[in-house]
């Protein structure tokens, strides 16, 4: 087998790798899958503005977001399950991360714990660093996990995760707000979505003996939302969080600029403009078309980051063109994961790295900063 040497390749090679029951869990969308294909087509609408004859000699990539350095402006999106794509799950998707000195969110529903996942992260990191003929730990880099959170009914759930993740090492906590409920994947209904044998829910089994349950007709994973998540999380919930920690809260699941604000005035440091890869309300925006007029509502008062569909180098671009700091990406990563465990991640970040490189170069940009709005328009 040839390497692959885009992201879509991955995306067409993966599928040997996977269970039919775990390739429409990661690939669906809700309902039609109007909105998982919009996320992609959309950036088609946006075309490039580049400027010539700037020297690009050197190019630098790194960036800073919630004042944590990264190597790059992509990040990893939290996704629950990672055990499906490659035994190492999560602890390979945190390996990969680390190598690239980039950020992991780790979701609340993962299939390694997030103490092991910090583990991991760290031993990464400091092997690396060795490596690289280190001297101490002291001058260690650390490349950040964020802890993704969904607040079960049962809070006292949420605060031991909070203070789990918090006596960890986790730098950033990520509420995701656009899933009172699960939406609605007719693949995983059909498929009557439940975990393997031996999979479980990594963070929570241990300390509540919560379990996906198999559900007649329905996904286990829709039953088990219904069962367990809060649908009456408001505002409110949102400050309650913040009183919990002293991590900077980033919230998830942004659509409006209304929104954005008013998640900023809770005390929110950053945003992530998401409608969660498609798999939420069918019909809602595209990402990329929503990023502007919440670029606009927040300014500079916290930081905008935006995922969806982002899946080359010329999406990153213009997604930091028309204002985020930076970008998330999910599926690829679990494609990666699946062909390749950990080298596959890996590969999948170096890629749309280098790619974003070539698409600087290319339009007149040696370091992030140089990305501005006029690189892009909207036809
Ligand atoms: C997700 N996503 C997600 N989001 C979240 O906040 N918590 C979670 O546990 C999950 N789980 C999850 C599982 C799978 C299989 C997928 C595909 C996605 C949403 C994710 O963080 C992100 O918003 C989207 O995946 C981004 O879109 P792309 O890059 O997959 O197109
Ligand atoms: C999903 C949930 C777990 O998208 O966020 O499947």
């Amino acid at each position: 087998m040839t390497t692959p040497i885009n992201l879509f390749e991955y995306e067409s090679i993966a599928p040997q790798h996977l269970s039919q029951m775990a390739l429409d869990y990661y690939a669906s969308g809700a309902w039609d899958e109007v909105t998982l294909k919009d996320n992609r087509t959309s950036y088609e609408h946006f075309k490039l503005r580049p400027r010539m004859l700037v020297d690009v000699s050197d190019r630098d990539l790194s960036t800073q977001i919630l004042g944590q350095s990264l190597s790059m402006p992509i990040l990893i999106a939290p996704m629950a399950f990672q055990c499906l794509a490659h035994p190492e799950g999560e602890l390979a998707t945190a390996k990969a991360a680390a190598q690239l000195g980039t950020a992991m969110v780790l979701s609340t529903m993962s299939t390694k714990s997030l103490e092991e996942v910090a583990l991991t992260s760290k031993n990464c990191q400091q092997e690396s660093f060795r490596n690289q003929g280190g001297i101490g730990e002291k001058s260690l880099v650390s490349h950040p996990l964020w802890f993704q959170l969904y607040v079960h009914r049962e809070r006292a759930l949420t605060r031991t995760l909070i203070e789990r993740a918090e006596a960890a090492g986790f730098t950033a906590l990520c509420l995701t707000v656009d899933a009172p409920v699960l939406g609605r994947r007719e693949r995983d209904s059909r498929n009557q979505f439940t975990l393997p044998p031996g999979m479980e829910l990594a963070n929570l089994a241990t300390m509540a003996d919560l379990e996906i349950p198999k559900t007649a007709g329905e996904s286990g994973l829709f039953t088990y939302f219904a069962q367990q998540l809060d649908p009456g999380l408001t505002w409110k919930d949102l400050e309650w969080l913040q009183s919990l920690t002293t991590l900077p809260v980033v919230v998830k699941g942004i659509l409006r600029g209304d929104d954005a604000l008013r998640a900023v005035e809770s005390g929110a440091k950053a945003v992530i403009v998401s409608n969660h890869g498609g798999r939420q309300l069918d019909g809602a925006i595209a990402t990329i078309e929503a990023l502007a007029e919440i670029v606009a509502a927040v300014g500079d008062q916290a930081e905008v980051l935006v995922d969806g569909g982002i899946r080359r180098g010329t999406d990153v671009l213009k997604a930091l063109a028309l204002g985020a700091k930076a970008v998330l990406v999910g599926r690829p990563i679990l494609w990666g994961l699946a062909v390749g465990g950990s080298v596959g991640a890996q590969h999948i970040l170096e890629l749309l790295r280098d790619e974003l490189g070539v698409a600087m170069a290319l339009s007149g940009c040696a370091k992030i900063e140089d990305i501005d709005d006029s690189l892009v328009i909207r036809l």
